[in-house]
């Protein structure tokens, strides 16, 4: 049985086995075993009888023993239910002059060098159930609503953000690719016969399947080869991007914010008591840090304020007032210059979502150059029809937009964003055959699990994290 089916309910006095790893053997006596179903350990009582003096030698943390005994209530405090072993037997041995994970607190940084063991603590395993129940929650909240998965390729030809962050697929010896005349590399003899990338987004490819499909939405790893080492950057991250047909910029902040707190509800009705630890850890972590470092609220109580709270919706011209007339900016605290034009630093959009409003913002109609070809032209033909969503703690959460659906305008786009037209012609022909308006957004979903989890680097919510100069595991 799994440790979660017996303290659920326990079945007393029932012969029951249950498989796991040790955590801790106490006095000879008592061993807690941790077998991954939930946060709790299960208390083992053993004696001379079940466990035989030299198989108790080779008891330690992180030891997977095997326990067949009987249910009893626990006399003891701390636990209801307690197994009163008849056998124990020890799977596989765990050298303690070894094991890198002992019951002490190890820092995240230290975990994060053991990522193949790192699993073995209480917070992550708290970290992926919970990532675990976030993926579930996207996949039950798009079939609810009518939308259908489409698996968007992982190798593509076309640059979707035109960022430039891309990293080449190929499978020319690299020493000696072929050239052409003028030297450059002749990805016509490549692979696929182009130069071929790890896709950055599946935006493109949702937007073919919704101009048929109505409402799809994509959720596959997306990598960009961006250089930036920050807590809240991967190269290679998970990304669930709806996209539906006949949806304006409203439509589409509408779905953002209802998808968002299913997703937060989710995680707090199926995953309290992992939250309820997460949350722990944070408060005692918090102590150790500078007042102004501290959260505001604990972990529960912040996602259960944006679940219940409507999001700020903004221009992006209202945000540069706002940061404009700040006390703060006129204090000079801001490192970065604020003009309208400017992308946002991640200083900016902290102040408007932690100082100024202290809720999740909704940010809309930001200047055309510092967005995506795709985004629909306003009226004014400065902004585009963009809008991201920030939230405390992370920023940028969701990025999305109402697509340019007018063909003329589009292929202008291209032109202007140096796309060539040949590249991009089977998205430019949705636009001459039945185009209409739609829209559609960008959640990184390691960044929901950050901000469901109260994580604050990026690393520690994905199994094996890939950045500069490190793909280990
Ligand atoms: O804002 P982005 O670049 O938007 C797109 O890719 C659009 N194609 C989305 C769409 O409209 N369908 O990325 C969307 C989100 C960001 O808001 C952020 O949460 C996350 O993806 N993200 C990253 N997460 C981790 N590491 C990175 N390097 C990320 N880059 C973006
Ligand atoms: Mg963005």
């Amino acid at each position: 049985m799994t440790i979660k089916a017996i303290l659920s309910s326990p079945a007393y006095n029932t012969q029951t086995t249950i498989q796991g790893w040790v955590r801790t053997f106490r006095n000879e006596q008592f061993i807690a075993v941790n077998d991954g179903s939930c946060i709790s350990n299960l208390q083992i009582v053993v004696d001379a009888n079940s466990l035989n003096e030299l198989d108790s030698k080779r008891v330690h943390t992180g030891t997977s023993i095997r326990v067949t005994g009987v249910l009893k209530p626990s006399l003891g405090k701390g636990q209801v239910v307690e197994l009163i072993a008849e056998k124990v037997e020890i799977l596989g041995e765990c050298n303690p002059n070894e094991f890198p994970i002992q019951m002490k607190k190890h820092s995240l940084d230290f975990l994060r060098e053991k990522a193949h063991l790192r699993f073995r603590t209480s917070t992550f395993s708290a970290i992926f159930r919970l990532r675990h129940l976030l993926s579930f929650a996207i996949h039950d909240y798009f079939h609810k609503n009518g939308f259908v998965n489409i698996h968007s390729p992982i190798i593509t030809g076309s640059d979707a953000e035109g960022a430039g962050e891309m990293f080449t697929v190929s499978n020319f010896d690299l020493e000696n690719p072929p050239r052409n005349e003028d030297g450059s590399i002749n990805y016509q003899e490549d692979f696929f016969g182009k130069h071929a990338h790890l896709t950055v987004s599946g935006q493109l490819e949702a937007e073919l399947a919704a101009l048929a499909l109505g409402k799809v939405y994509t959720f596959g790893p997306t990598f960009r080869a961006e250089n930036s080492n920050t807590s809240r950057h991967l190269a290679e991250f998970w990304m669930i991007e709806p996209e539906v047909a006949f949806n304006d910029l409203n439509d589409n902040m509408d779905l953002a914010e209802d998808f968002l707190k299913h997703c937060i509800r989710f995680a707090l009705e199926n995953g309290r008591e992992d939250l309820e630890f997460l949350q722990e850890r944070e408060a005692t972590e918090d102590k150790q840090k500078p007042i102004e470092e501290r959260q505001t609220a604990p972990l529960i109580e912040r996602l259960e304020f944006v679940a219940n709270n409507t999001f700020e919706r903004i221009t992006y011209t209202e945000a540069i007032d706002i940061l404009l007339n700040s006390n703060h900016y006129k204090k000079k605290k801001f490192k970065y210059p604020i003009e309208w034009g400017i992308d946002l630093q991640s200083e900016h959009e902290r102040y408007l979502v932690e100082k100024h409003f202290k809720k999740p913002v909704i940010l809309t109609n930001y200047p055309a150059a510092i967005k995506a070809f795709y985004m629909r032209t306003n009226d004014d033909q400065k902004t585009v029809a963009a809008m991201d969503i920030l939230v405390p703690g992370i920023g940028e959460i969701i990025g999305g937009s109402q697509r340019e659906e007018r063909y003329d305008r589009l292929l202008e786009k291209c032109g202007q964003f140096n796309i060539p037209e040949e590249s991009m012609w089977w998205y430019l022909e949705t636009r001459k055959f039945g185009t209409c308006q739609h829209a559609g957004f960008g959640l990184g979903f390691e960044r929901l699990v950050m901000y469901v989890t109260g994580m604050t680097n990026i690393r520690d919510v994905i199994p094996f994290p890939r950045t500069p100069k490190n793909a280990e595991f």
